[in-house]
């Protein structure tokens, strides 16, 4: 008898363990704002991806092979905007100084055209860019995530990389009170663009804390991790897509569409300010071109004595990034479709004129930046993170679903999100898009083109020896974020933690205002800028930048506190 009431309380004992695994899953590494190490450093959007990067640095991975760790896991963890479903782009610097871009930016499928998404009467058909079927650009990150394994992987084991997502998917996590907001609050937008059933919704509304499986998501990734890249474009997977669309009676994305994706080696952006050189992407992201432009109209003007976040500080800033804002619009496209005048953007004589009616007494107007025949209008989830290894390797890299989880149209049987990144073309010349942004011919919709991007994963190095690694989310308020925590850096001194969490602000052309962080605008200083006619505007939270940086023979990384953005360090 009492070895019968022993074995039961063993049962009992060992089934309330089994309970509390499978009630709170994965245990989550707390958030780590800051930390400083001479080993390798991760900084992602969520703390189960930074600790899967640590984790492949630590069996001897180099960053590249922590970066495919830490994008298949952020699909997994973070599902607002990690993407197998979606796109972008790598900026990675070797220990020995070679440097590369990886441009692994979503296309339009072959069916779409310029006038996809206007009615007969030429107006734009509101959200059809932005949510559901048509919303979806052919994705582009897991042949990007095989291009840089097999040029760059040392572990050079597919199964090893993924292992941490396909856990995280299969035994599950705990939802942030965040994320359980933001699914409680979508609720609808998932029913309404899925006929089946998703993971992401939960009619007695989620909890803070509640567990987060994906099992069929992380069915997916076990076939990729066997059957490598062409079981996402040929295999089950690129089935599950092609289903999808014909469950919603929608011709978009075709087997061919998928089978001809290919993502593209690019030649870095890269230029000198000071003893700095900076590396940034090149088109079909405008980020490294307007970043180079921005550093280029502050040298010229030659002004070392700008207080930070003084009047003239937010307003030098914000002209330079109207002029630059309207070069995009004007030119700014898909390298393979439209002749993008790089050179002559850079040009210093060019920057020279484009900087010379800036007036400190009085505001431009946007109005006369803007061509008006060419000219049509551009819109949020996007995740970056940076990574050194031991030996020197830096990775950078954005990567979207464009808005927060993208199109919402799950991949039927597949369980990913599908991104809305089509949206991020200029859908009629002058109309803007979810970001604000207007753009002309050089970014309308053409089969196969890549949409235009404001992603700008950079990497600078002194010295020969990796400086910053930088990026952030935040839509078209990505380039003047990746801008302002560099000045911060390089001209106001700011310390590593301080250049990431001040309060930033932002200028984009159109609307003619400048939107601040709250907090940044005292009495003096809105008076003094409403007196010079500029318009102002306090607007939610800019961009969750993730920088490493150099202190000594370490690095420090540094977190976003906007977000539950963390860092992990190798062990
Ligand atoms: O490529 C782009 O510029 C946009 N799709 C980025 C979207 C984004 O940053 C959303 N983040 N908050």
């Amino acid at each position: 008898m009492r070895n019968l009431i022993h074995r039961f309380i063993i049962i009992a004992l060992l089934l309330t363990w089994a309970c509390k695994t499978s009630q709170t899953g994965i245990t989550v590494s707390p958030i780590v704002k800051e930390a400083k190490s001479n080993k390798g450093i991760v900084v992602t959007a969520s703390s189960l991806a930074s600790r899967a990067g640590t984790s492949i640095l630590e069996q001897g991975g180099n960053a590249i092979d922590a970066a495919i760790a830490v994008m298949f896991a952020l699909t997994v963890v973070y599902p607002e905007a990690g993407n197998i479903g979606g796109g972008g782009f790598l900026i990675y610097r070797e220990r020995n100084g070679q440097t590369h871009a990886l441009d692994f930016r979503e296309k339009a499928p072959a069916v779409a055209d310029s006038k996809y998404y206007l009615n007969q009467k030429a107006d734009v058909v509101d959200s059809l860019s932005q949510e559901g079927i048509y919303s979806i650009g052919v994705p582009g990150t897991v042949d990007g995530i095989f291009q840089m394994f097999d040029k760059f992987s040392k572990l050079k084991n597919i199964q090893t990389l993924m292992h941490p997502a396909i856990q995280y998917a299969e035994i599950g996590y705990p939802l942030s009170k965040m994320q359980a907001d933001q699914l409680n609050h979508l609720q609808s937008r998932f029913l309404i663009n899925n006929k089946k059933e998703t993971a992401f919704v939960k009619f007695s509304r989620w909890k803070q804390g509640d567990l987060f499986q994906q099992k069929q998501l992380a069915e997916t990734l076990k076939r990729i991790a066997k059957n490598g890249r062409d079981e996402f474009y040929q295999g089950k997977t690129a089935e599950c897509m092609i289903n999808t669309m014909n469950a919603h009676q929608k011709t978009w994305i075709s087997k061919a569409d998928l089978s001809n994706y290919h993502s593209v080696w690019r030649t870095p952006i890269q230029f000198q300010y000071n003893d700095y050189t900076i590396i940034s992407m090149p088109p079909p992201s405008s980020g490294g071109v307007h970043l180079a432009q921005l550093f280029g109209m502050y040298e010229l003007l030659g002004r070392s004595d700008l207080k930070f976040h003084s009047s003239e500080h937010i307003q030098l800033f914000t002209e330079f990034e109207r002029r630059v804002y309207a070069d995009r619009a004007m030119f700014l496209g898909d390298p393979e479709f439209y002749p993008v005048p790089v050179k002559q953007l850079l040009n210093k004589n060019y920057l020279k004129k484009r900087i010379a009616g800036i007036d400190l007494q009085q505001a431009s107007d946007s109005r006369d930046f803007i061509d008006k025949d060419e000219l049509s209008g551009e819109s949020e989830e996007t995740t970056h993170f940076s990574i050194i290894d031991k030996d020197g390797n830096a990775a950078s890299i954005t990567t979207a679903l464009n808005g927060s989880y993208g199109s919402f149209v799950v991949a039927e049987g597949a369980g990913f999100l599908l991104n809305n990144e089509m949206d991020d073309f200029s859908v009629k010349p002058g109309v803007p898009n979810a970001y604000g942004l207007i753009g002309s011919k050089a970014n309308a919709i053409a089969a196969n083109k890549r949409m235009l991007s404001s992603m700008t994963p950079t990497i600078v190095v002194r010295g020969n020896r990796v400086e910053y690694i930088v990026g952030t989310p935040g839509g078209s308020t990505i380039i003047t974020s990746v801008f302002q925590v560099l000045m911060n850096l390089i001209e106001f001194h700011l310390s590593p933690s301080d250049a990431v969490q001040s309060l930033r602000f932002h200028h984009q052309l159109l609307p003619d205002c400048i939107y601040f962080e709250k907090g940044i605008l005292d009495k003096k200083l809105f008076t003094d800028l409403k007196n010079k006619k500029y318009n102002l505007l306090v607007r939610e939270q800019i961009g969750r930048v993730e920088l490493i940086a150099r202190e000594g023979d370490s690095f420090i990384g540094v977190a976003d506190q906007r977000g539950d953005d963390s860092v992990a360090i190798e062990n």
